[in-house]
């Protein structure tokens, strides 16, 4: 088997992925970097991201008002310590990536330009008109060419964590070209995988978040955090679930139901303001928002389309101007995919799986409880998010925390080296299990495309916007029962050179693991709090679960909860209210 090593090994080539990469580099010129990416870098899920990214820029904003939104949108659920870090680094990791090349919109005068965004109390969201991400990562990518140290493994597939003596020290990787099964050794590894939106079968997310980072730390002994904390974005175009940007609200689009009322004046986030202002309704938290839309969808006030309810975003009062010049990928998309045009139509949107506030536990500098493993970015639960990450904060805790598990992880590479015997028959092993149980099987009954469509059907019955102890139960039951079956898998292409049936069963596998921890932590999360809302226990009780969950994978494979209280610093808990 071929192995090759380097210092730091990065799983995932997106923002905080290169971010990192590029924080061990600058750190530590002589450490070895390996980015290793299941897509090339510049397709990672970041490129996808629209609105902005939120850092303190402008006079009357404070770090105090920034992490006090954070704290509060979070429902309290935020690690306060972790969240005045993010603060406090924000604004210098925007504009280094100023420097970097991103072209941050401005104001006539050259000043960054902000827009309001969802749950804050201030403007700071950053943007490069509504296509931030891909201008994001573009700066980075192209900043990480400049360092000689980090090596690239594009399109090679990541199956499991090789650890020796307590240790992470590498990983075992699939050339997804070749077929080549190799080990990649290291003193220290980041996963930087993103999140598991394609758990939900409805989902912003592209087709390769499927939680890999999460199972592969799970399954190596790592805890998962708050995994019960699944957000939908309230604005989503129905059947394919692209994102219609919060931006679009905060340059002053309306949300109407059927009756062409903008309803959300009916649930406590405010009046309707003819403008885009500050704190408006539109731009409420999105946890409010989307539980917003069920309560209106049951009172018979959505409309009904060919791919479920909706209700309508109007943007028509903007003008084309302003469409043109702030939302241009807006309009590009409902043009593209919907056949409408924003500038005369009214959009069709409903809630949509967007983020996960839950991750691999790490700590403020991502190191995770096993040694040598880190994680950064939405892989990761720090925990700045809490139980509902306001919009354009993940961008900057990308950046933030990508940075911070970038450094730690060079220091830590530098620590002298414990063993690494067993770590090449750890990776011997599992070539052995990725041959035998799926290049060269024959004989399964199971097809993946079922499996994994009822493991998405029954995580948005059981683990949407509104839960209830009986559907979760049942979903754990189904779910396990799922598990089994995935022993049966059918494999029918036993060829090496791209083979997506083998790369879509050890998805689907990792994302079965994910779906256990995500359904398992909800059951157990017996009060409402953020984007868990439990029918059974409507309320949030902070004197049993001002806590976080911390779910093990047992050595049956089943998931086992435990809880870590919350660090508070300055802010204690208190009601969240929005409109006044
Ligand atoms: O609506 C948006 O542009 C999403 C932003 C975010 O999730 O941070």
């Amino acid at each position: 088997m071929d192995v090759s090593s380097h210092d730091v090994l990065l799983v995932g080539g997106g923002g905080a992925g290169l971010r990192a990469a590029i924080a061990v580099a600058e750190l530590n010129p002589k450490l070895s970097v390996a980015v290793v990416s299941k897509v090339y870098p510049m397709r990672s899920h970041t490129v996808s991201a629209e609105g902005g990214a939120a850092a303190v820029i402008k006079p009357g904003d404070s770090l105090e008002d920034h992490a006090y939104d954070t704290i509060s949108g979070g429902d309290w659920l935020s690690d306060q310590d972790a969240v005045e870090a993010f603060v406090k680094e924000a604004p210098e990791e925007m504009l280094r990536l100023e420097h970097w090349g991103c072209p941050w919109s401005r104001e006539p005068d050259g000043h960054i330009a902000v827009r309001p965004f969802g749950g804050m109390k201030k403007e700071r969201t950053w943007f490069a008109a509504d296509k931030t991400g891909f201008h994001m990562l573009h700066a980075l990518f192209q900043t990480s060419l400049k360092y000689g140290a980090i090596t690239r493994y594009d399109e090679w597939f990541v199956s499991r964590l090789l650890e020796d003596d307590g240790r992470v020290q590498g990983a075992v990787a699939i050339d997804l070209m070749s077929g080549k099964i190799q080990a990649i050794t290291a003193k220290a590894v980041i996963l930087c995988t993103g999140g598991c939106g394609r758990v939900f079968p409805f989902t912003t997310n592209a087709n390769i978040k499927n939680g890999d980072g999460m199972a592969l730390a799970y399954r190596a002994g790592g805890p998962l955090k708050d995994m019960e904390f699944v957000q939908y974005h309230p604005t989503g175009l129905p059947f394919t679930g692209i994102l219609i940007t919060e931006a679009a609200r905060a340059e002053g689009g309306f949300l109407l139901n059927k009756d062409g009322y903008r309803y959300l004046q009916d649930y406590d986030l405010g009046k309707p303001q003819p403008k885009p202002v500050l704190r408006s309704m539109e731009l409420g938290p999105r946890d409010r928002l989307s539980q917003a839309f069920v309560k209106e969808q049951e009172k018979g006030r959505t409309i009904e389309g060919p791919y479920g309810s909706v209700v309508h975003l109007d943007l028509r009062h903007l003008g084309e101007k302003v469409i043109n010049t702030k939302l241009p990928f807006v309009r590009e998309l409902c043009l593209k995919y919907e056949n409408i045009d924003p500038v005369k139509e009214l959009i069709p949107v409903r809630p949509v799986v967007h983020y996960m506030m839950g991750g691999v536990h790490t700590d403020i500098n991502g190191a995770t409880p096993l040694r040598g493993l880190f994680a950064a970015g939405e892989v990761a639960c720090v925990s700045i998010n809490g139980a509902n990450r306001l919009g354009s904060n993940s961008l900057t805790e990308l950046l933030v925390f990508g940075a911070r598990a970038g450094r730690s992880a060079a220091a830590f590479a530098l620590e002298p080296p414990t063993p690494n015997g067993r770590v090449l028959a750890q990776a011997e092993d599992e070539k052995r299990r990725l041959e035998e149980q799926f290049l060269r099987k024959t004989g399964g009954r199971e097809s993946i495309a079922t499996l994994r469509e009822e493991m998405q059907k029954t995580m948005e019955k059981s683990a949407g916007i509104y839960r209830t102890g009986a559907w979760l139960a049942e979903a754990a039951a189904t779910l396990r029962r799922l598990q089994e079956r995935f022993r049966d898998v059918a494999m029918s292409d036993h060829s090496r050179t791209f083979n997506t049936e083998l790369t879509a069963a050890l998805e689907l596998s990792f994302m079965l693991d994910v779906a256990e921890a995500i359904v398992q932590s909800a059951l157990n999360r017996t009060e409402s709090r953020g984007s868990h809302q439990r029918t059974d226990f409507p309320k949030r009780d902070d004197g049993q679960f001002l806590a976080h969950s911390l779910v093990f994978h047992k050595k049956d494979g089943t998931p086992q909860v435990q809880y870590l209280p919350v660090t508070i610093t300055r802010w204690p808990p208190a009601e969240r209210v929005y409109g006044k």
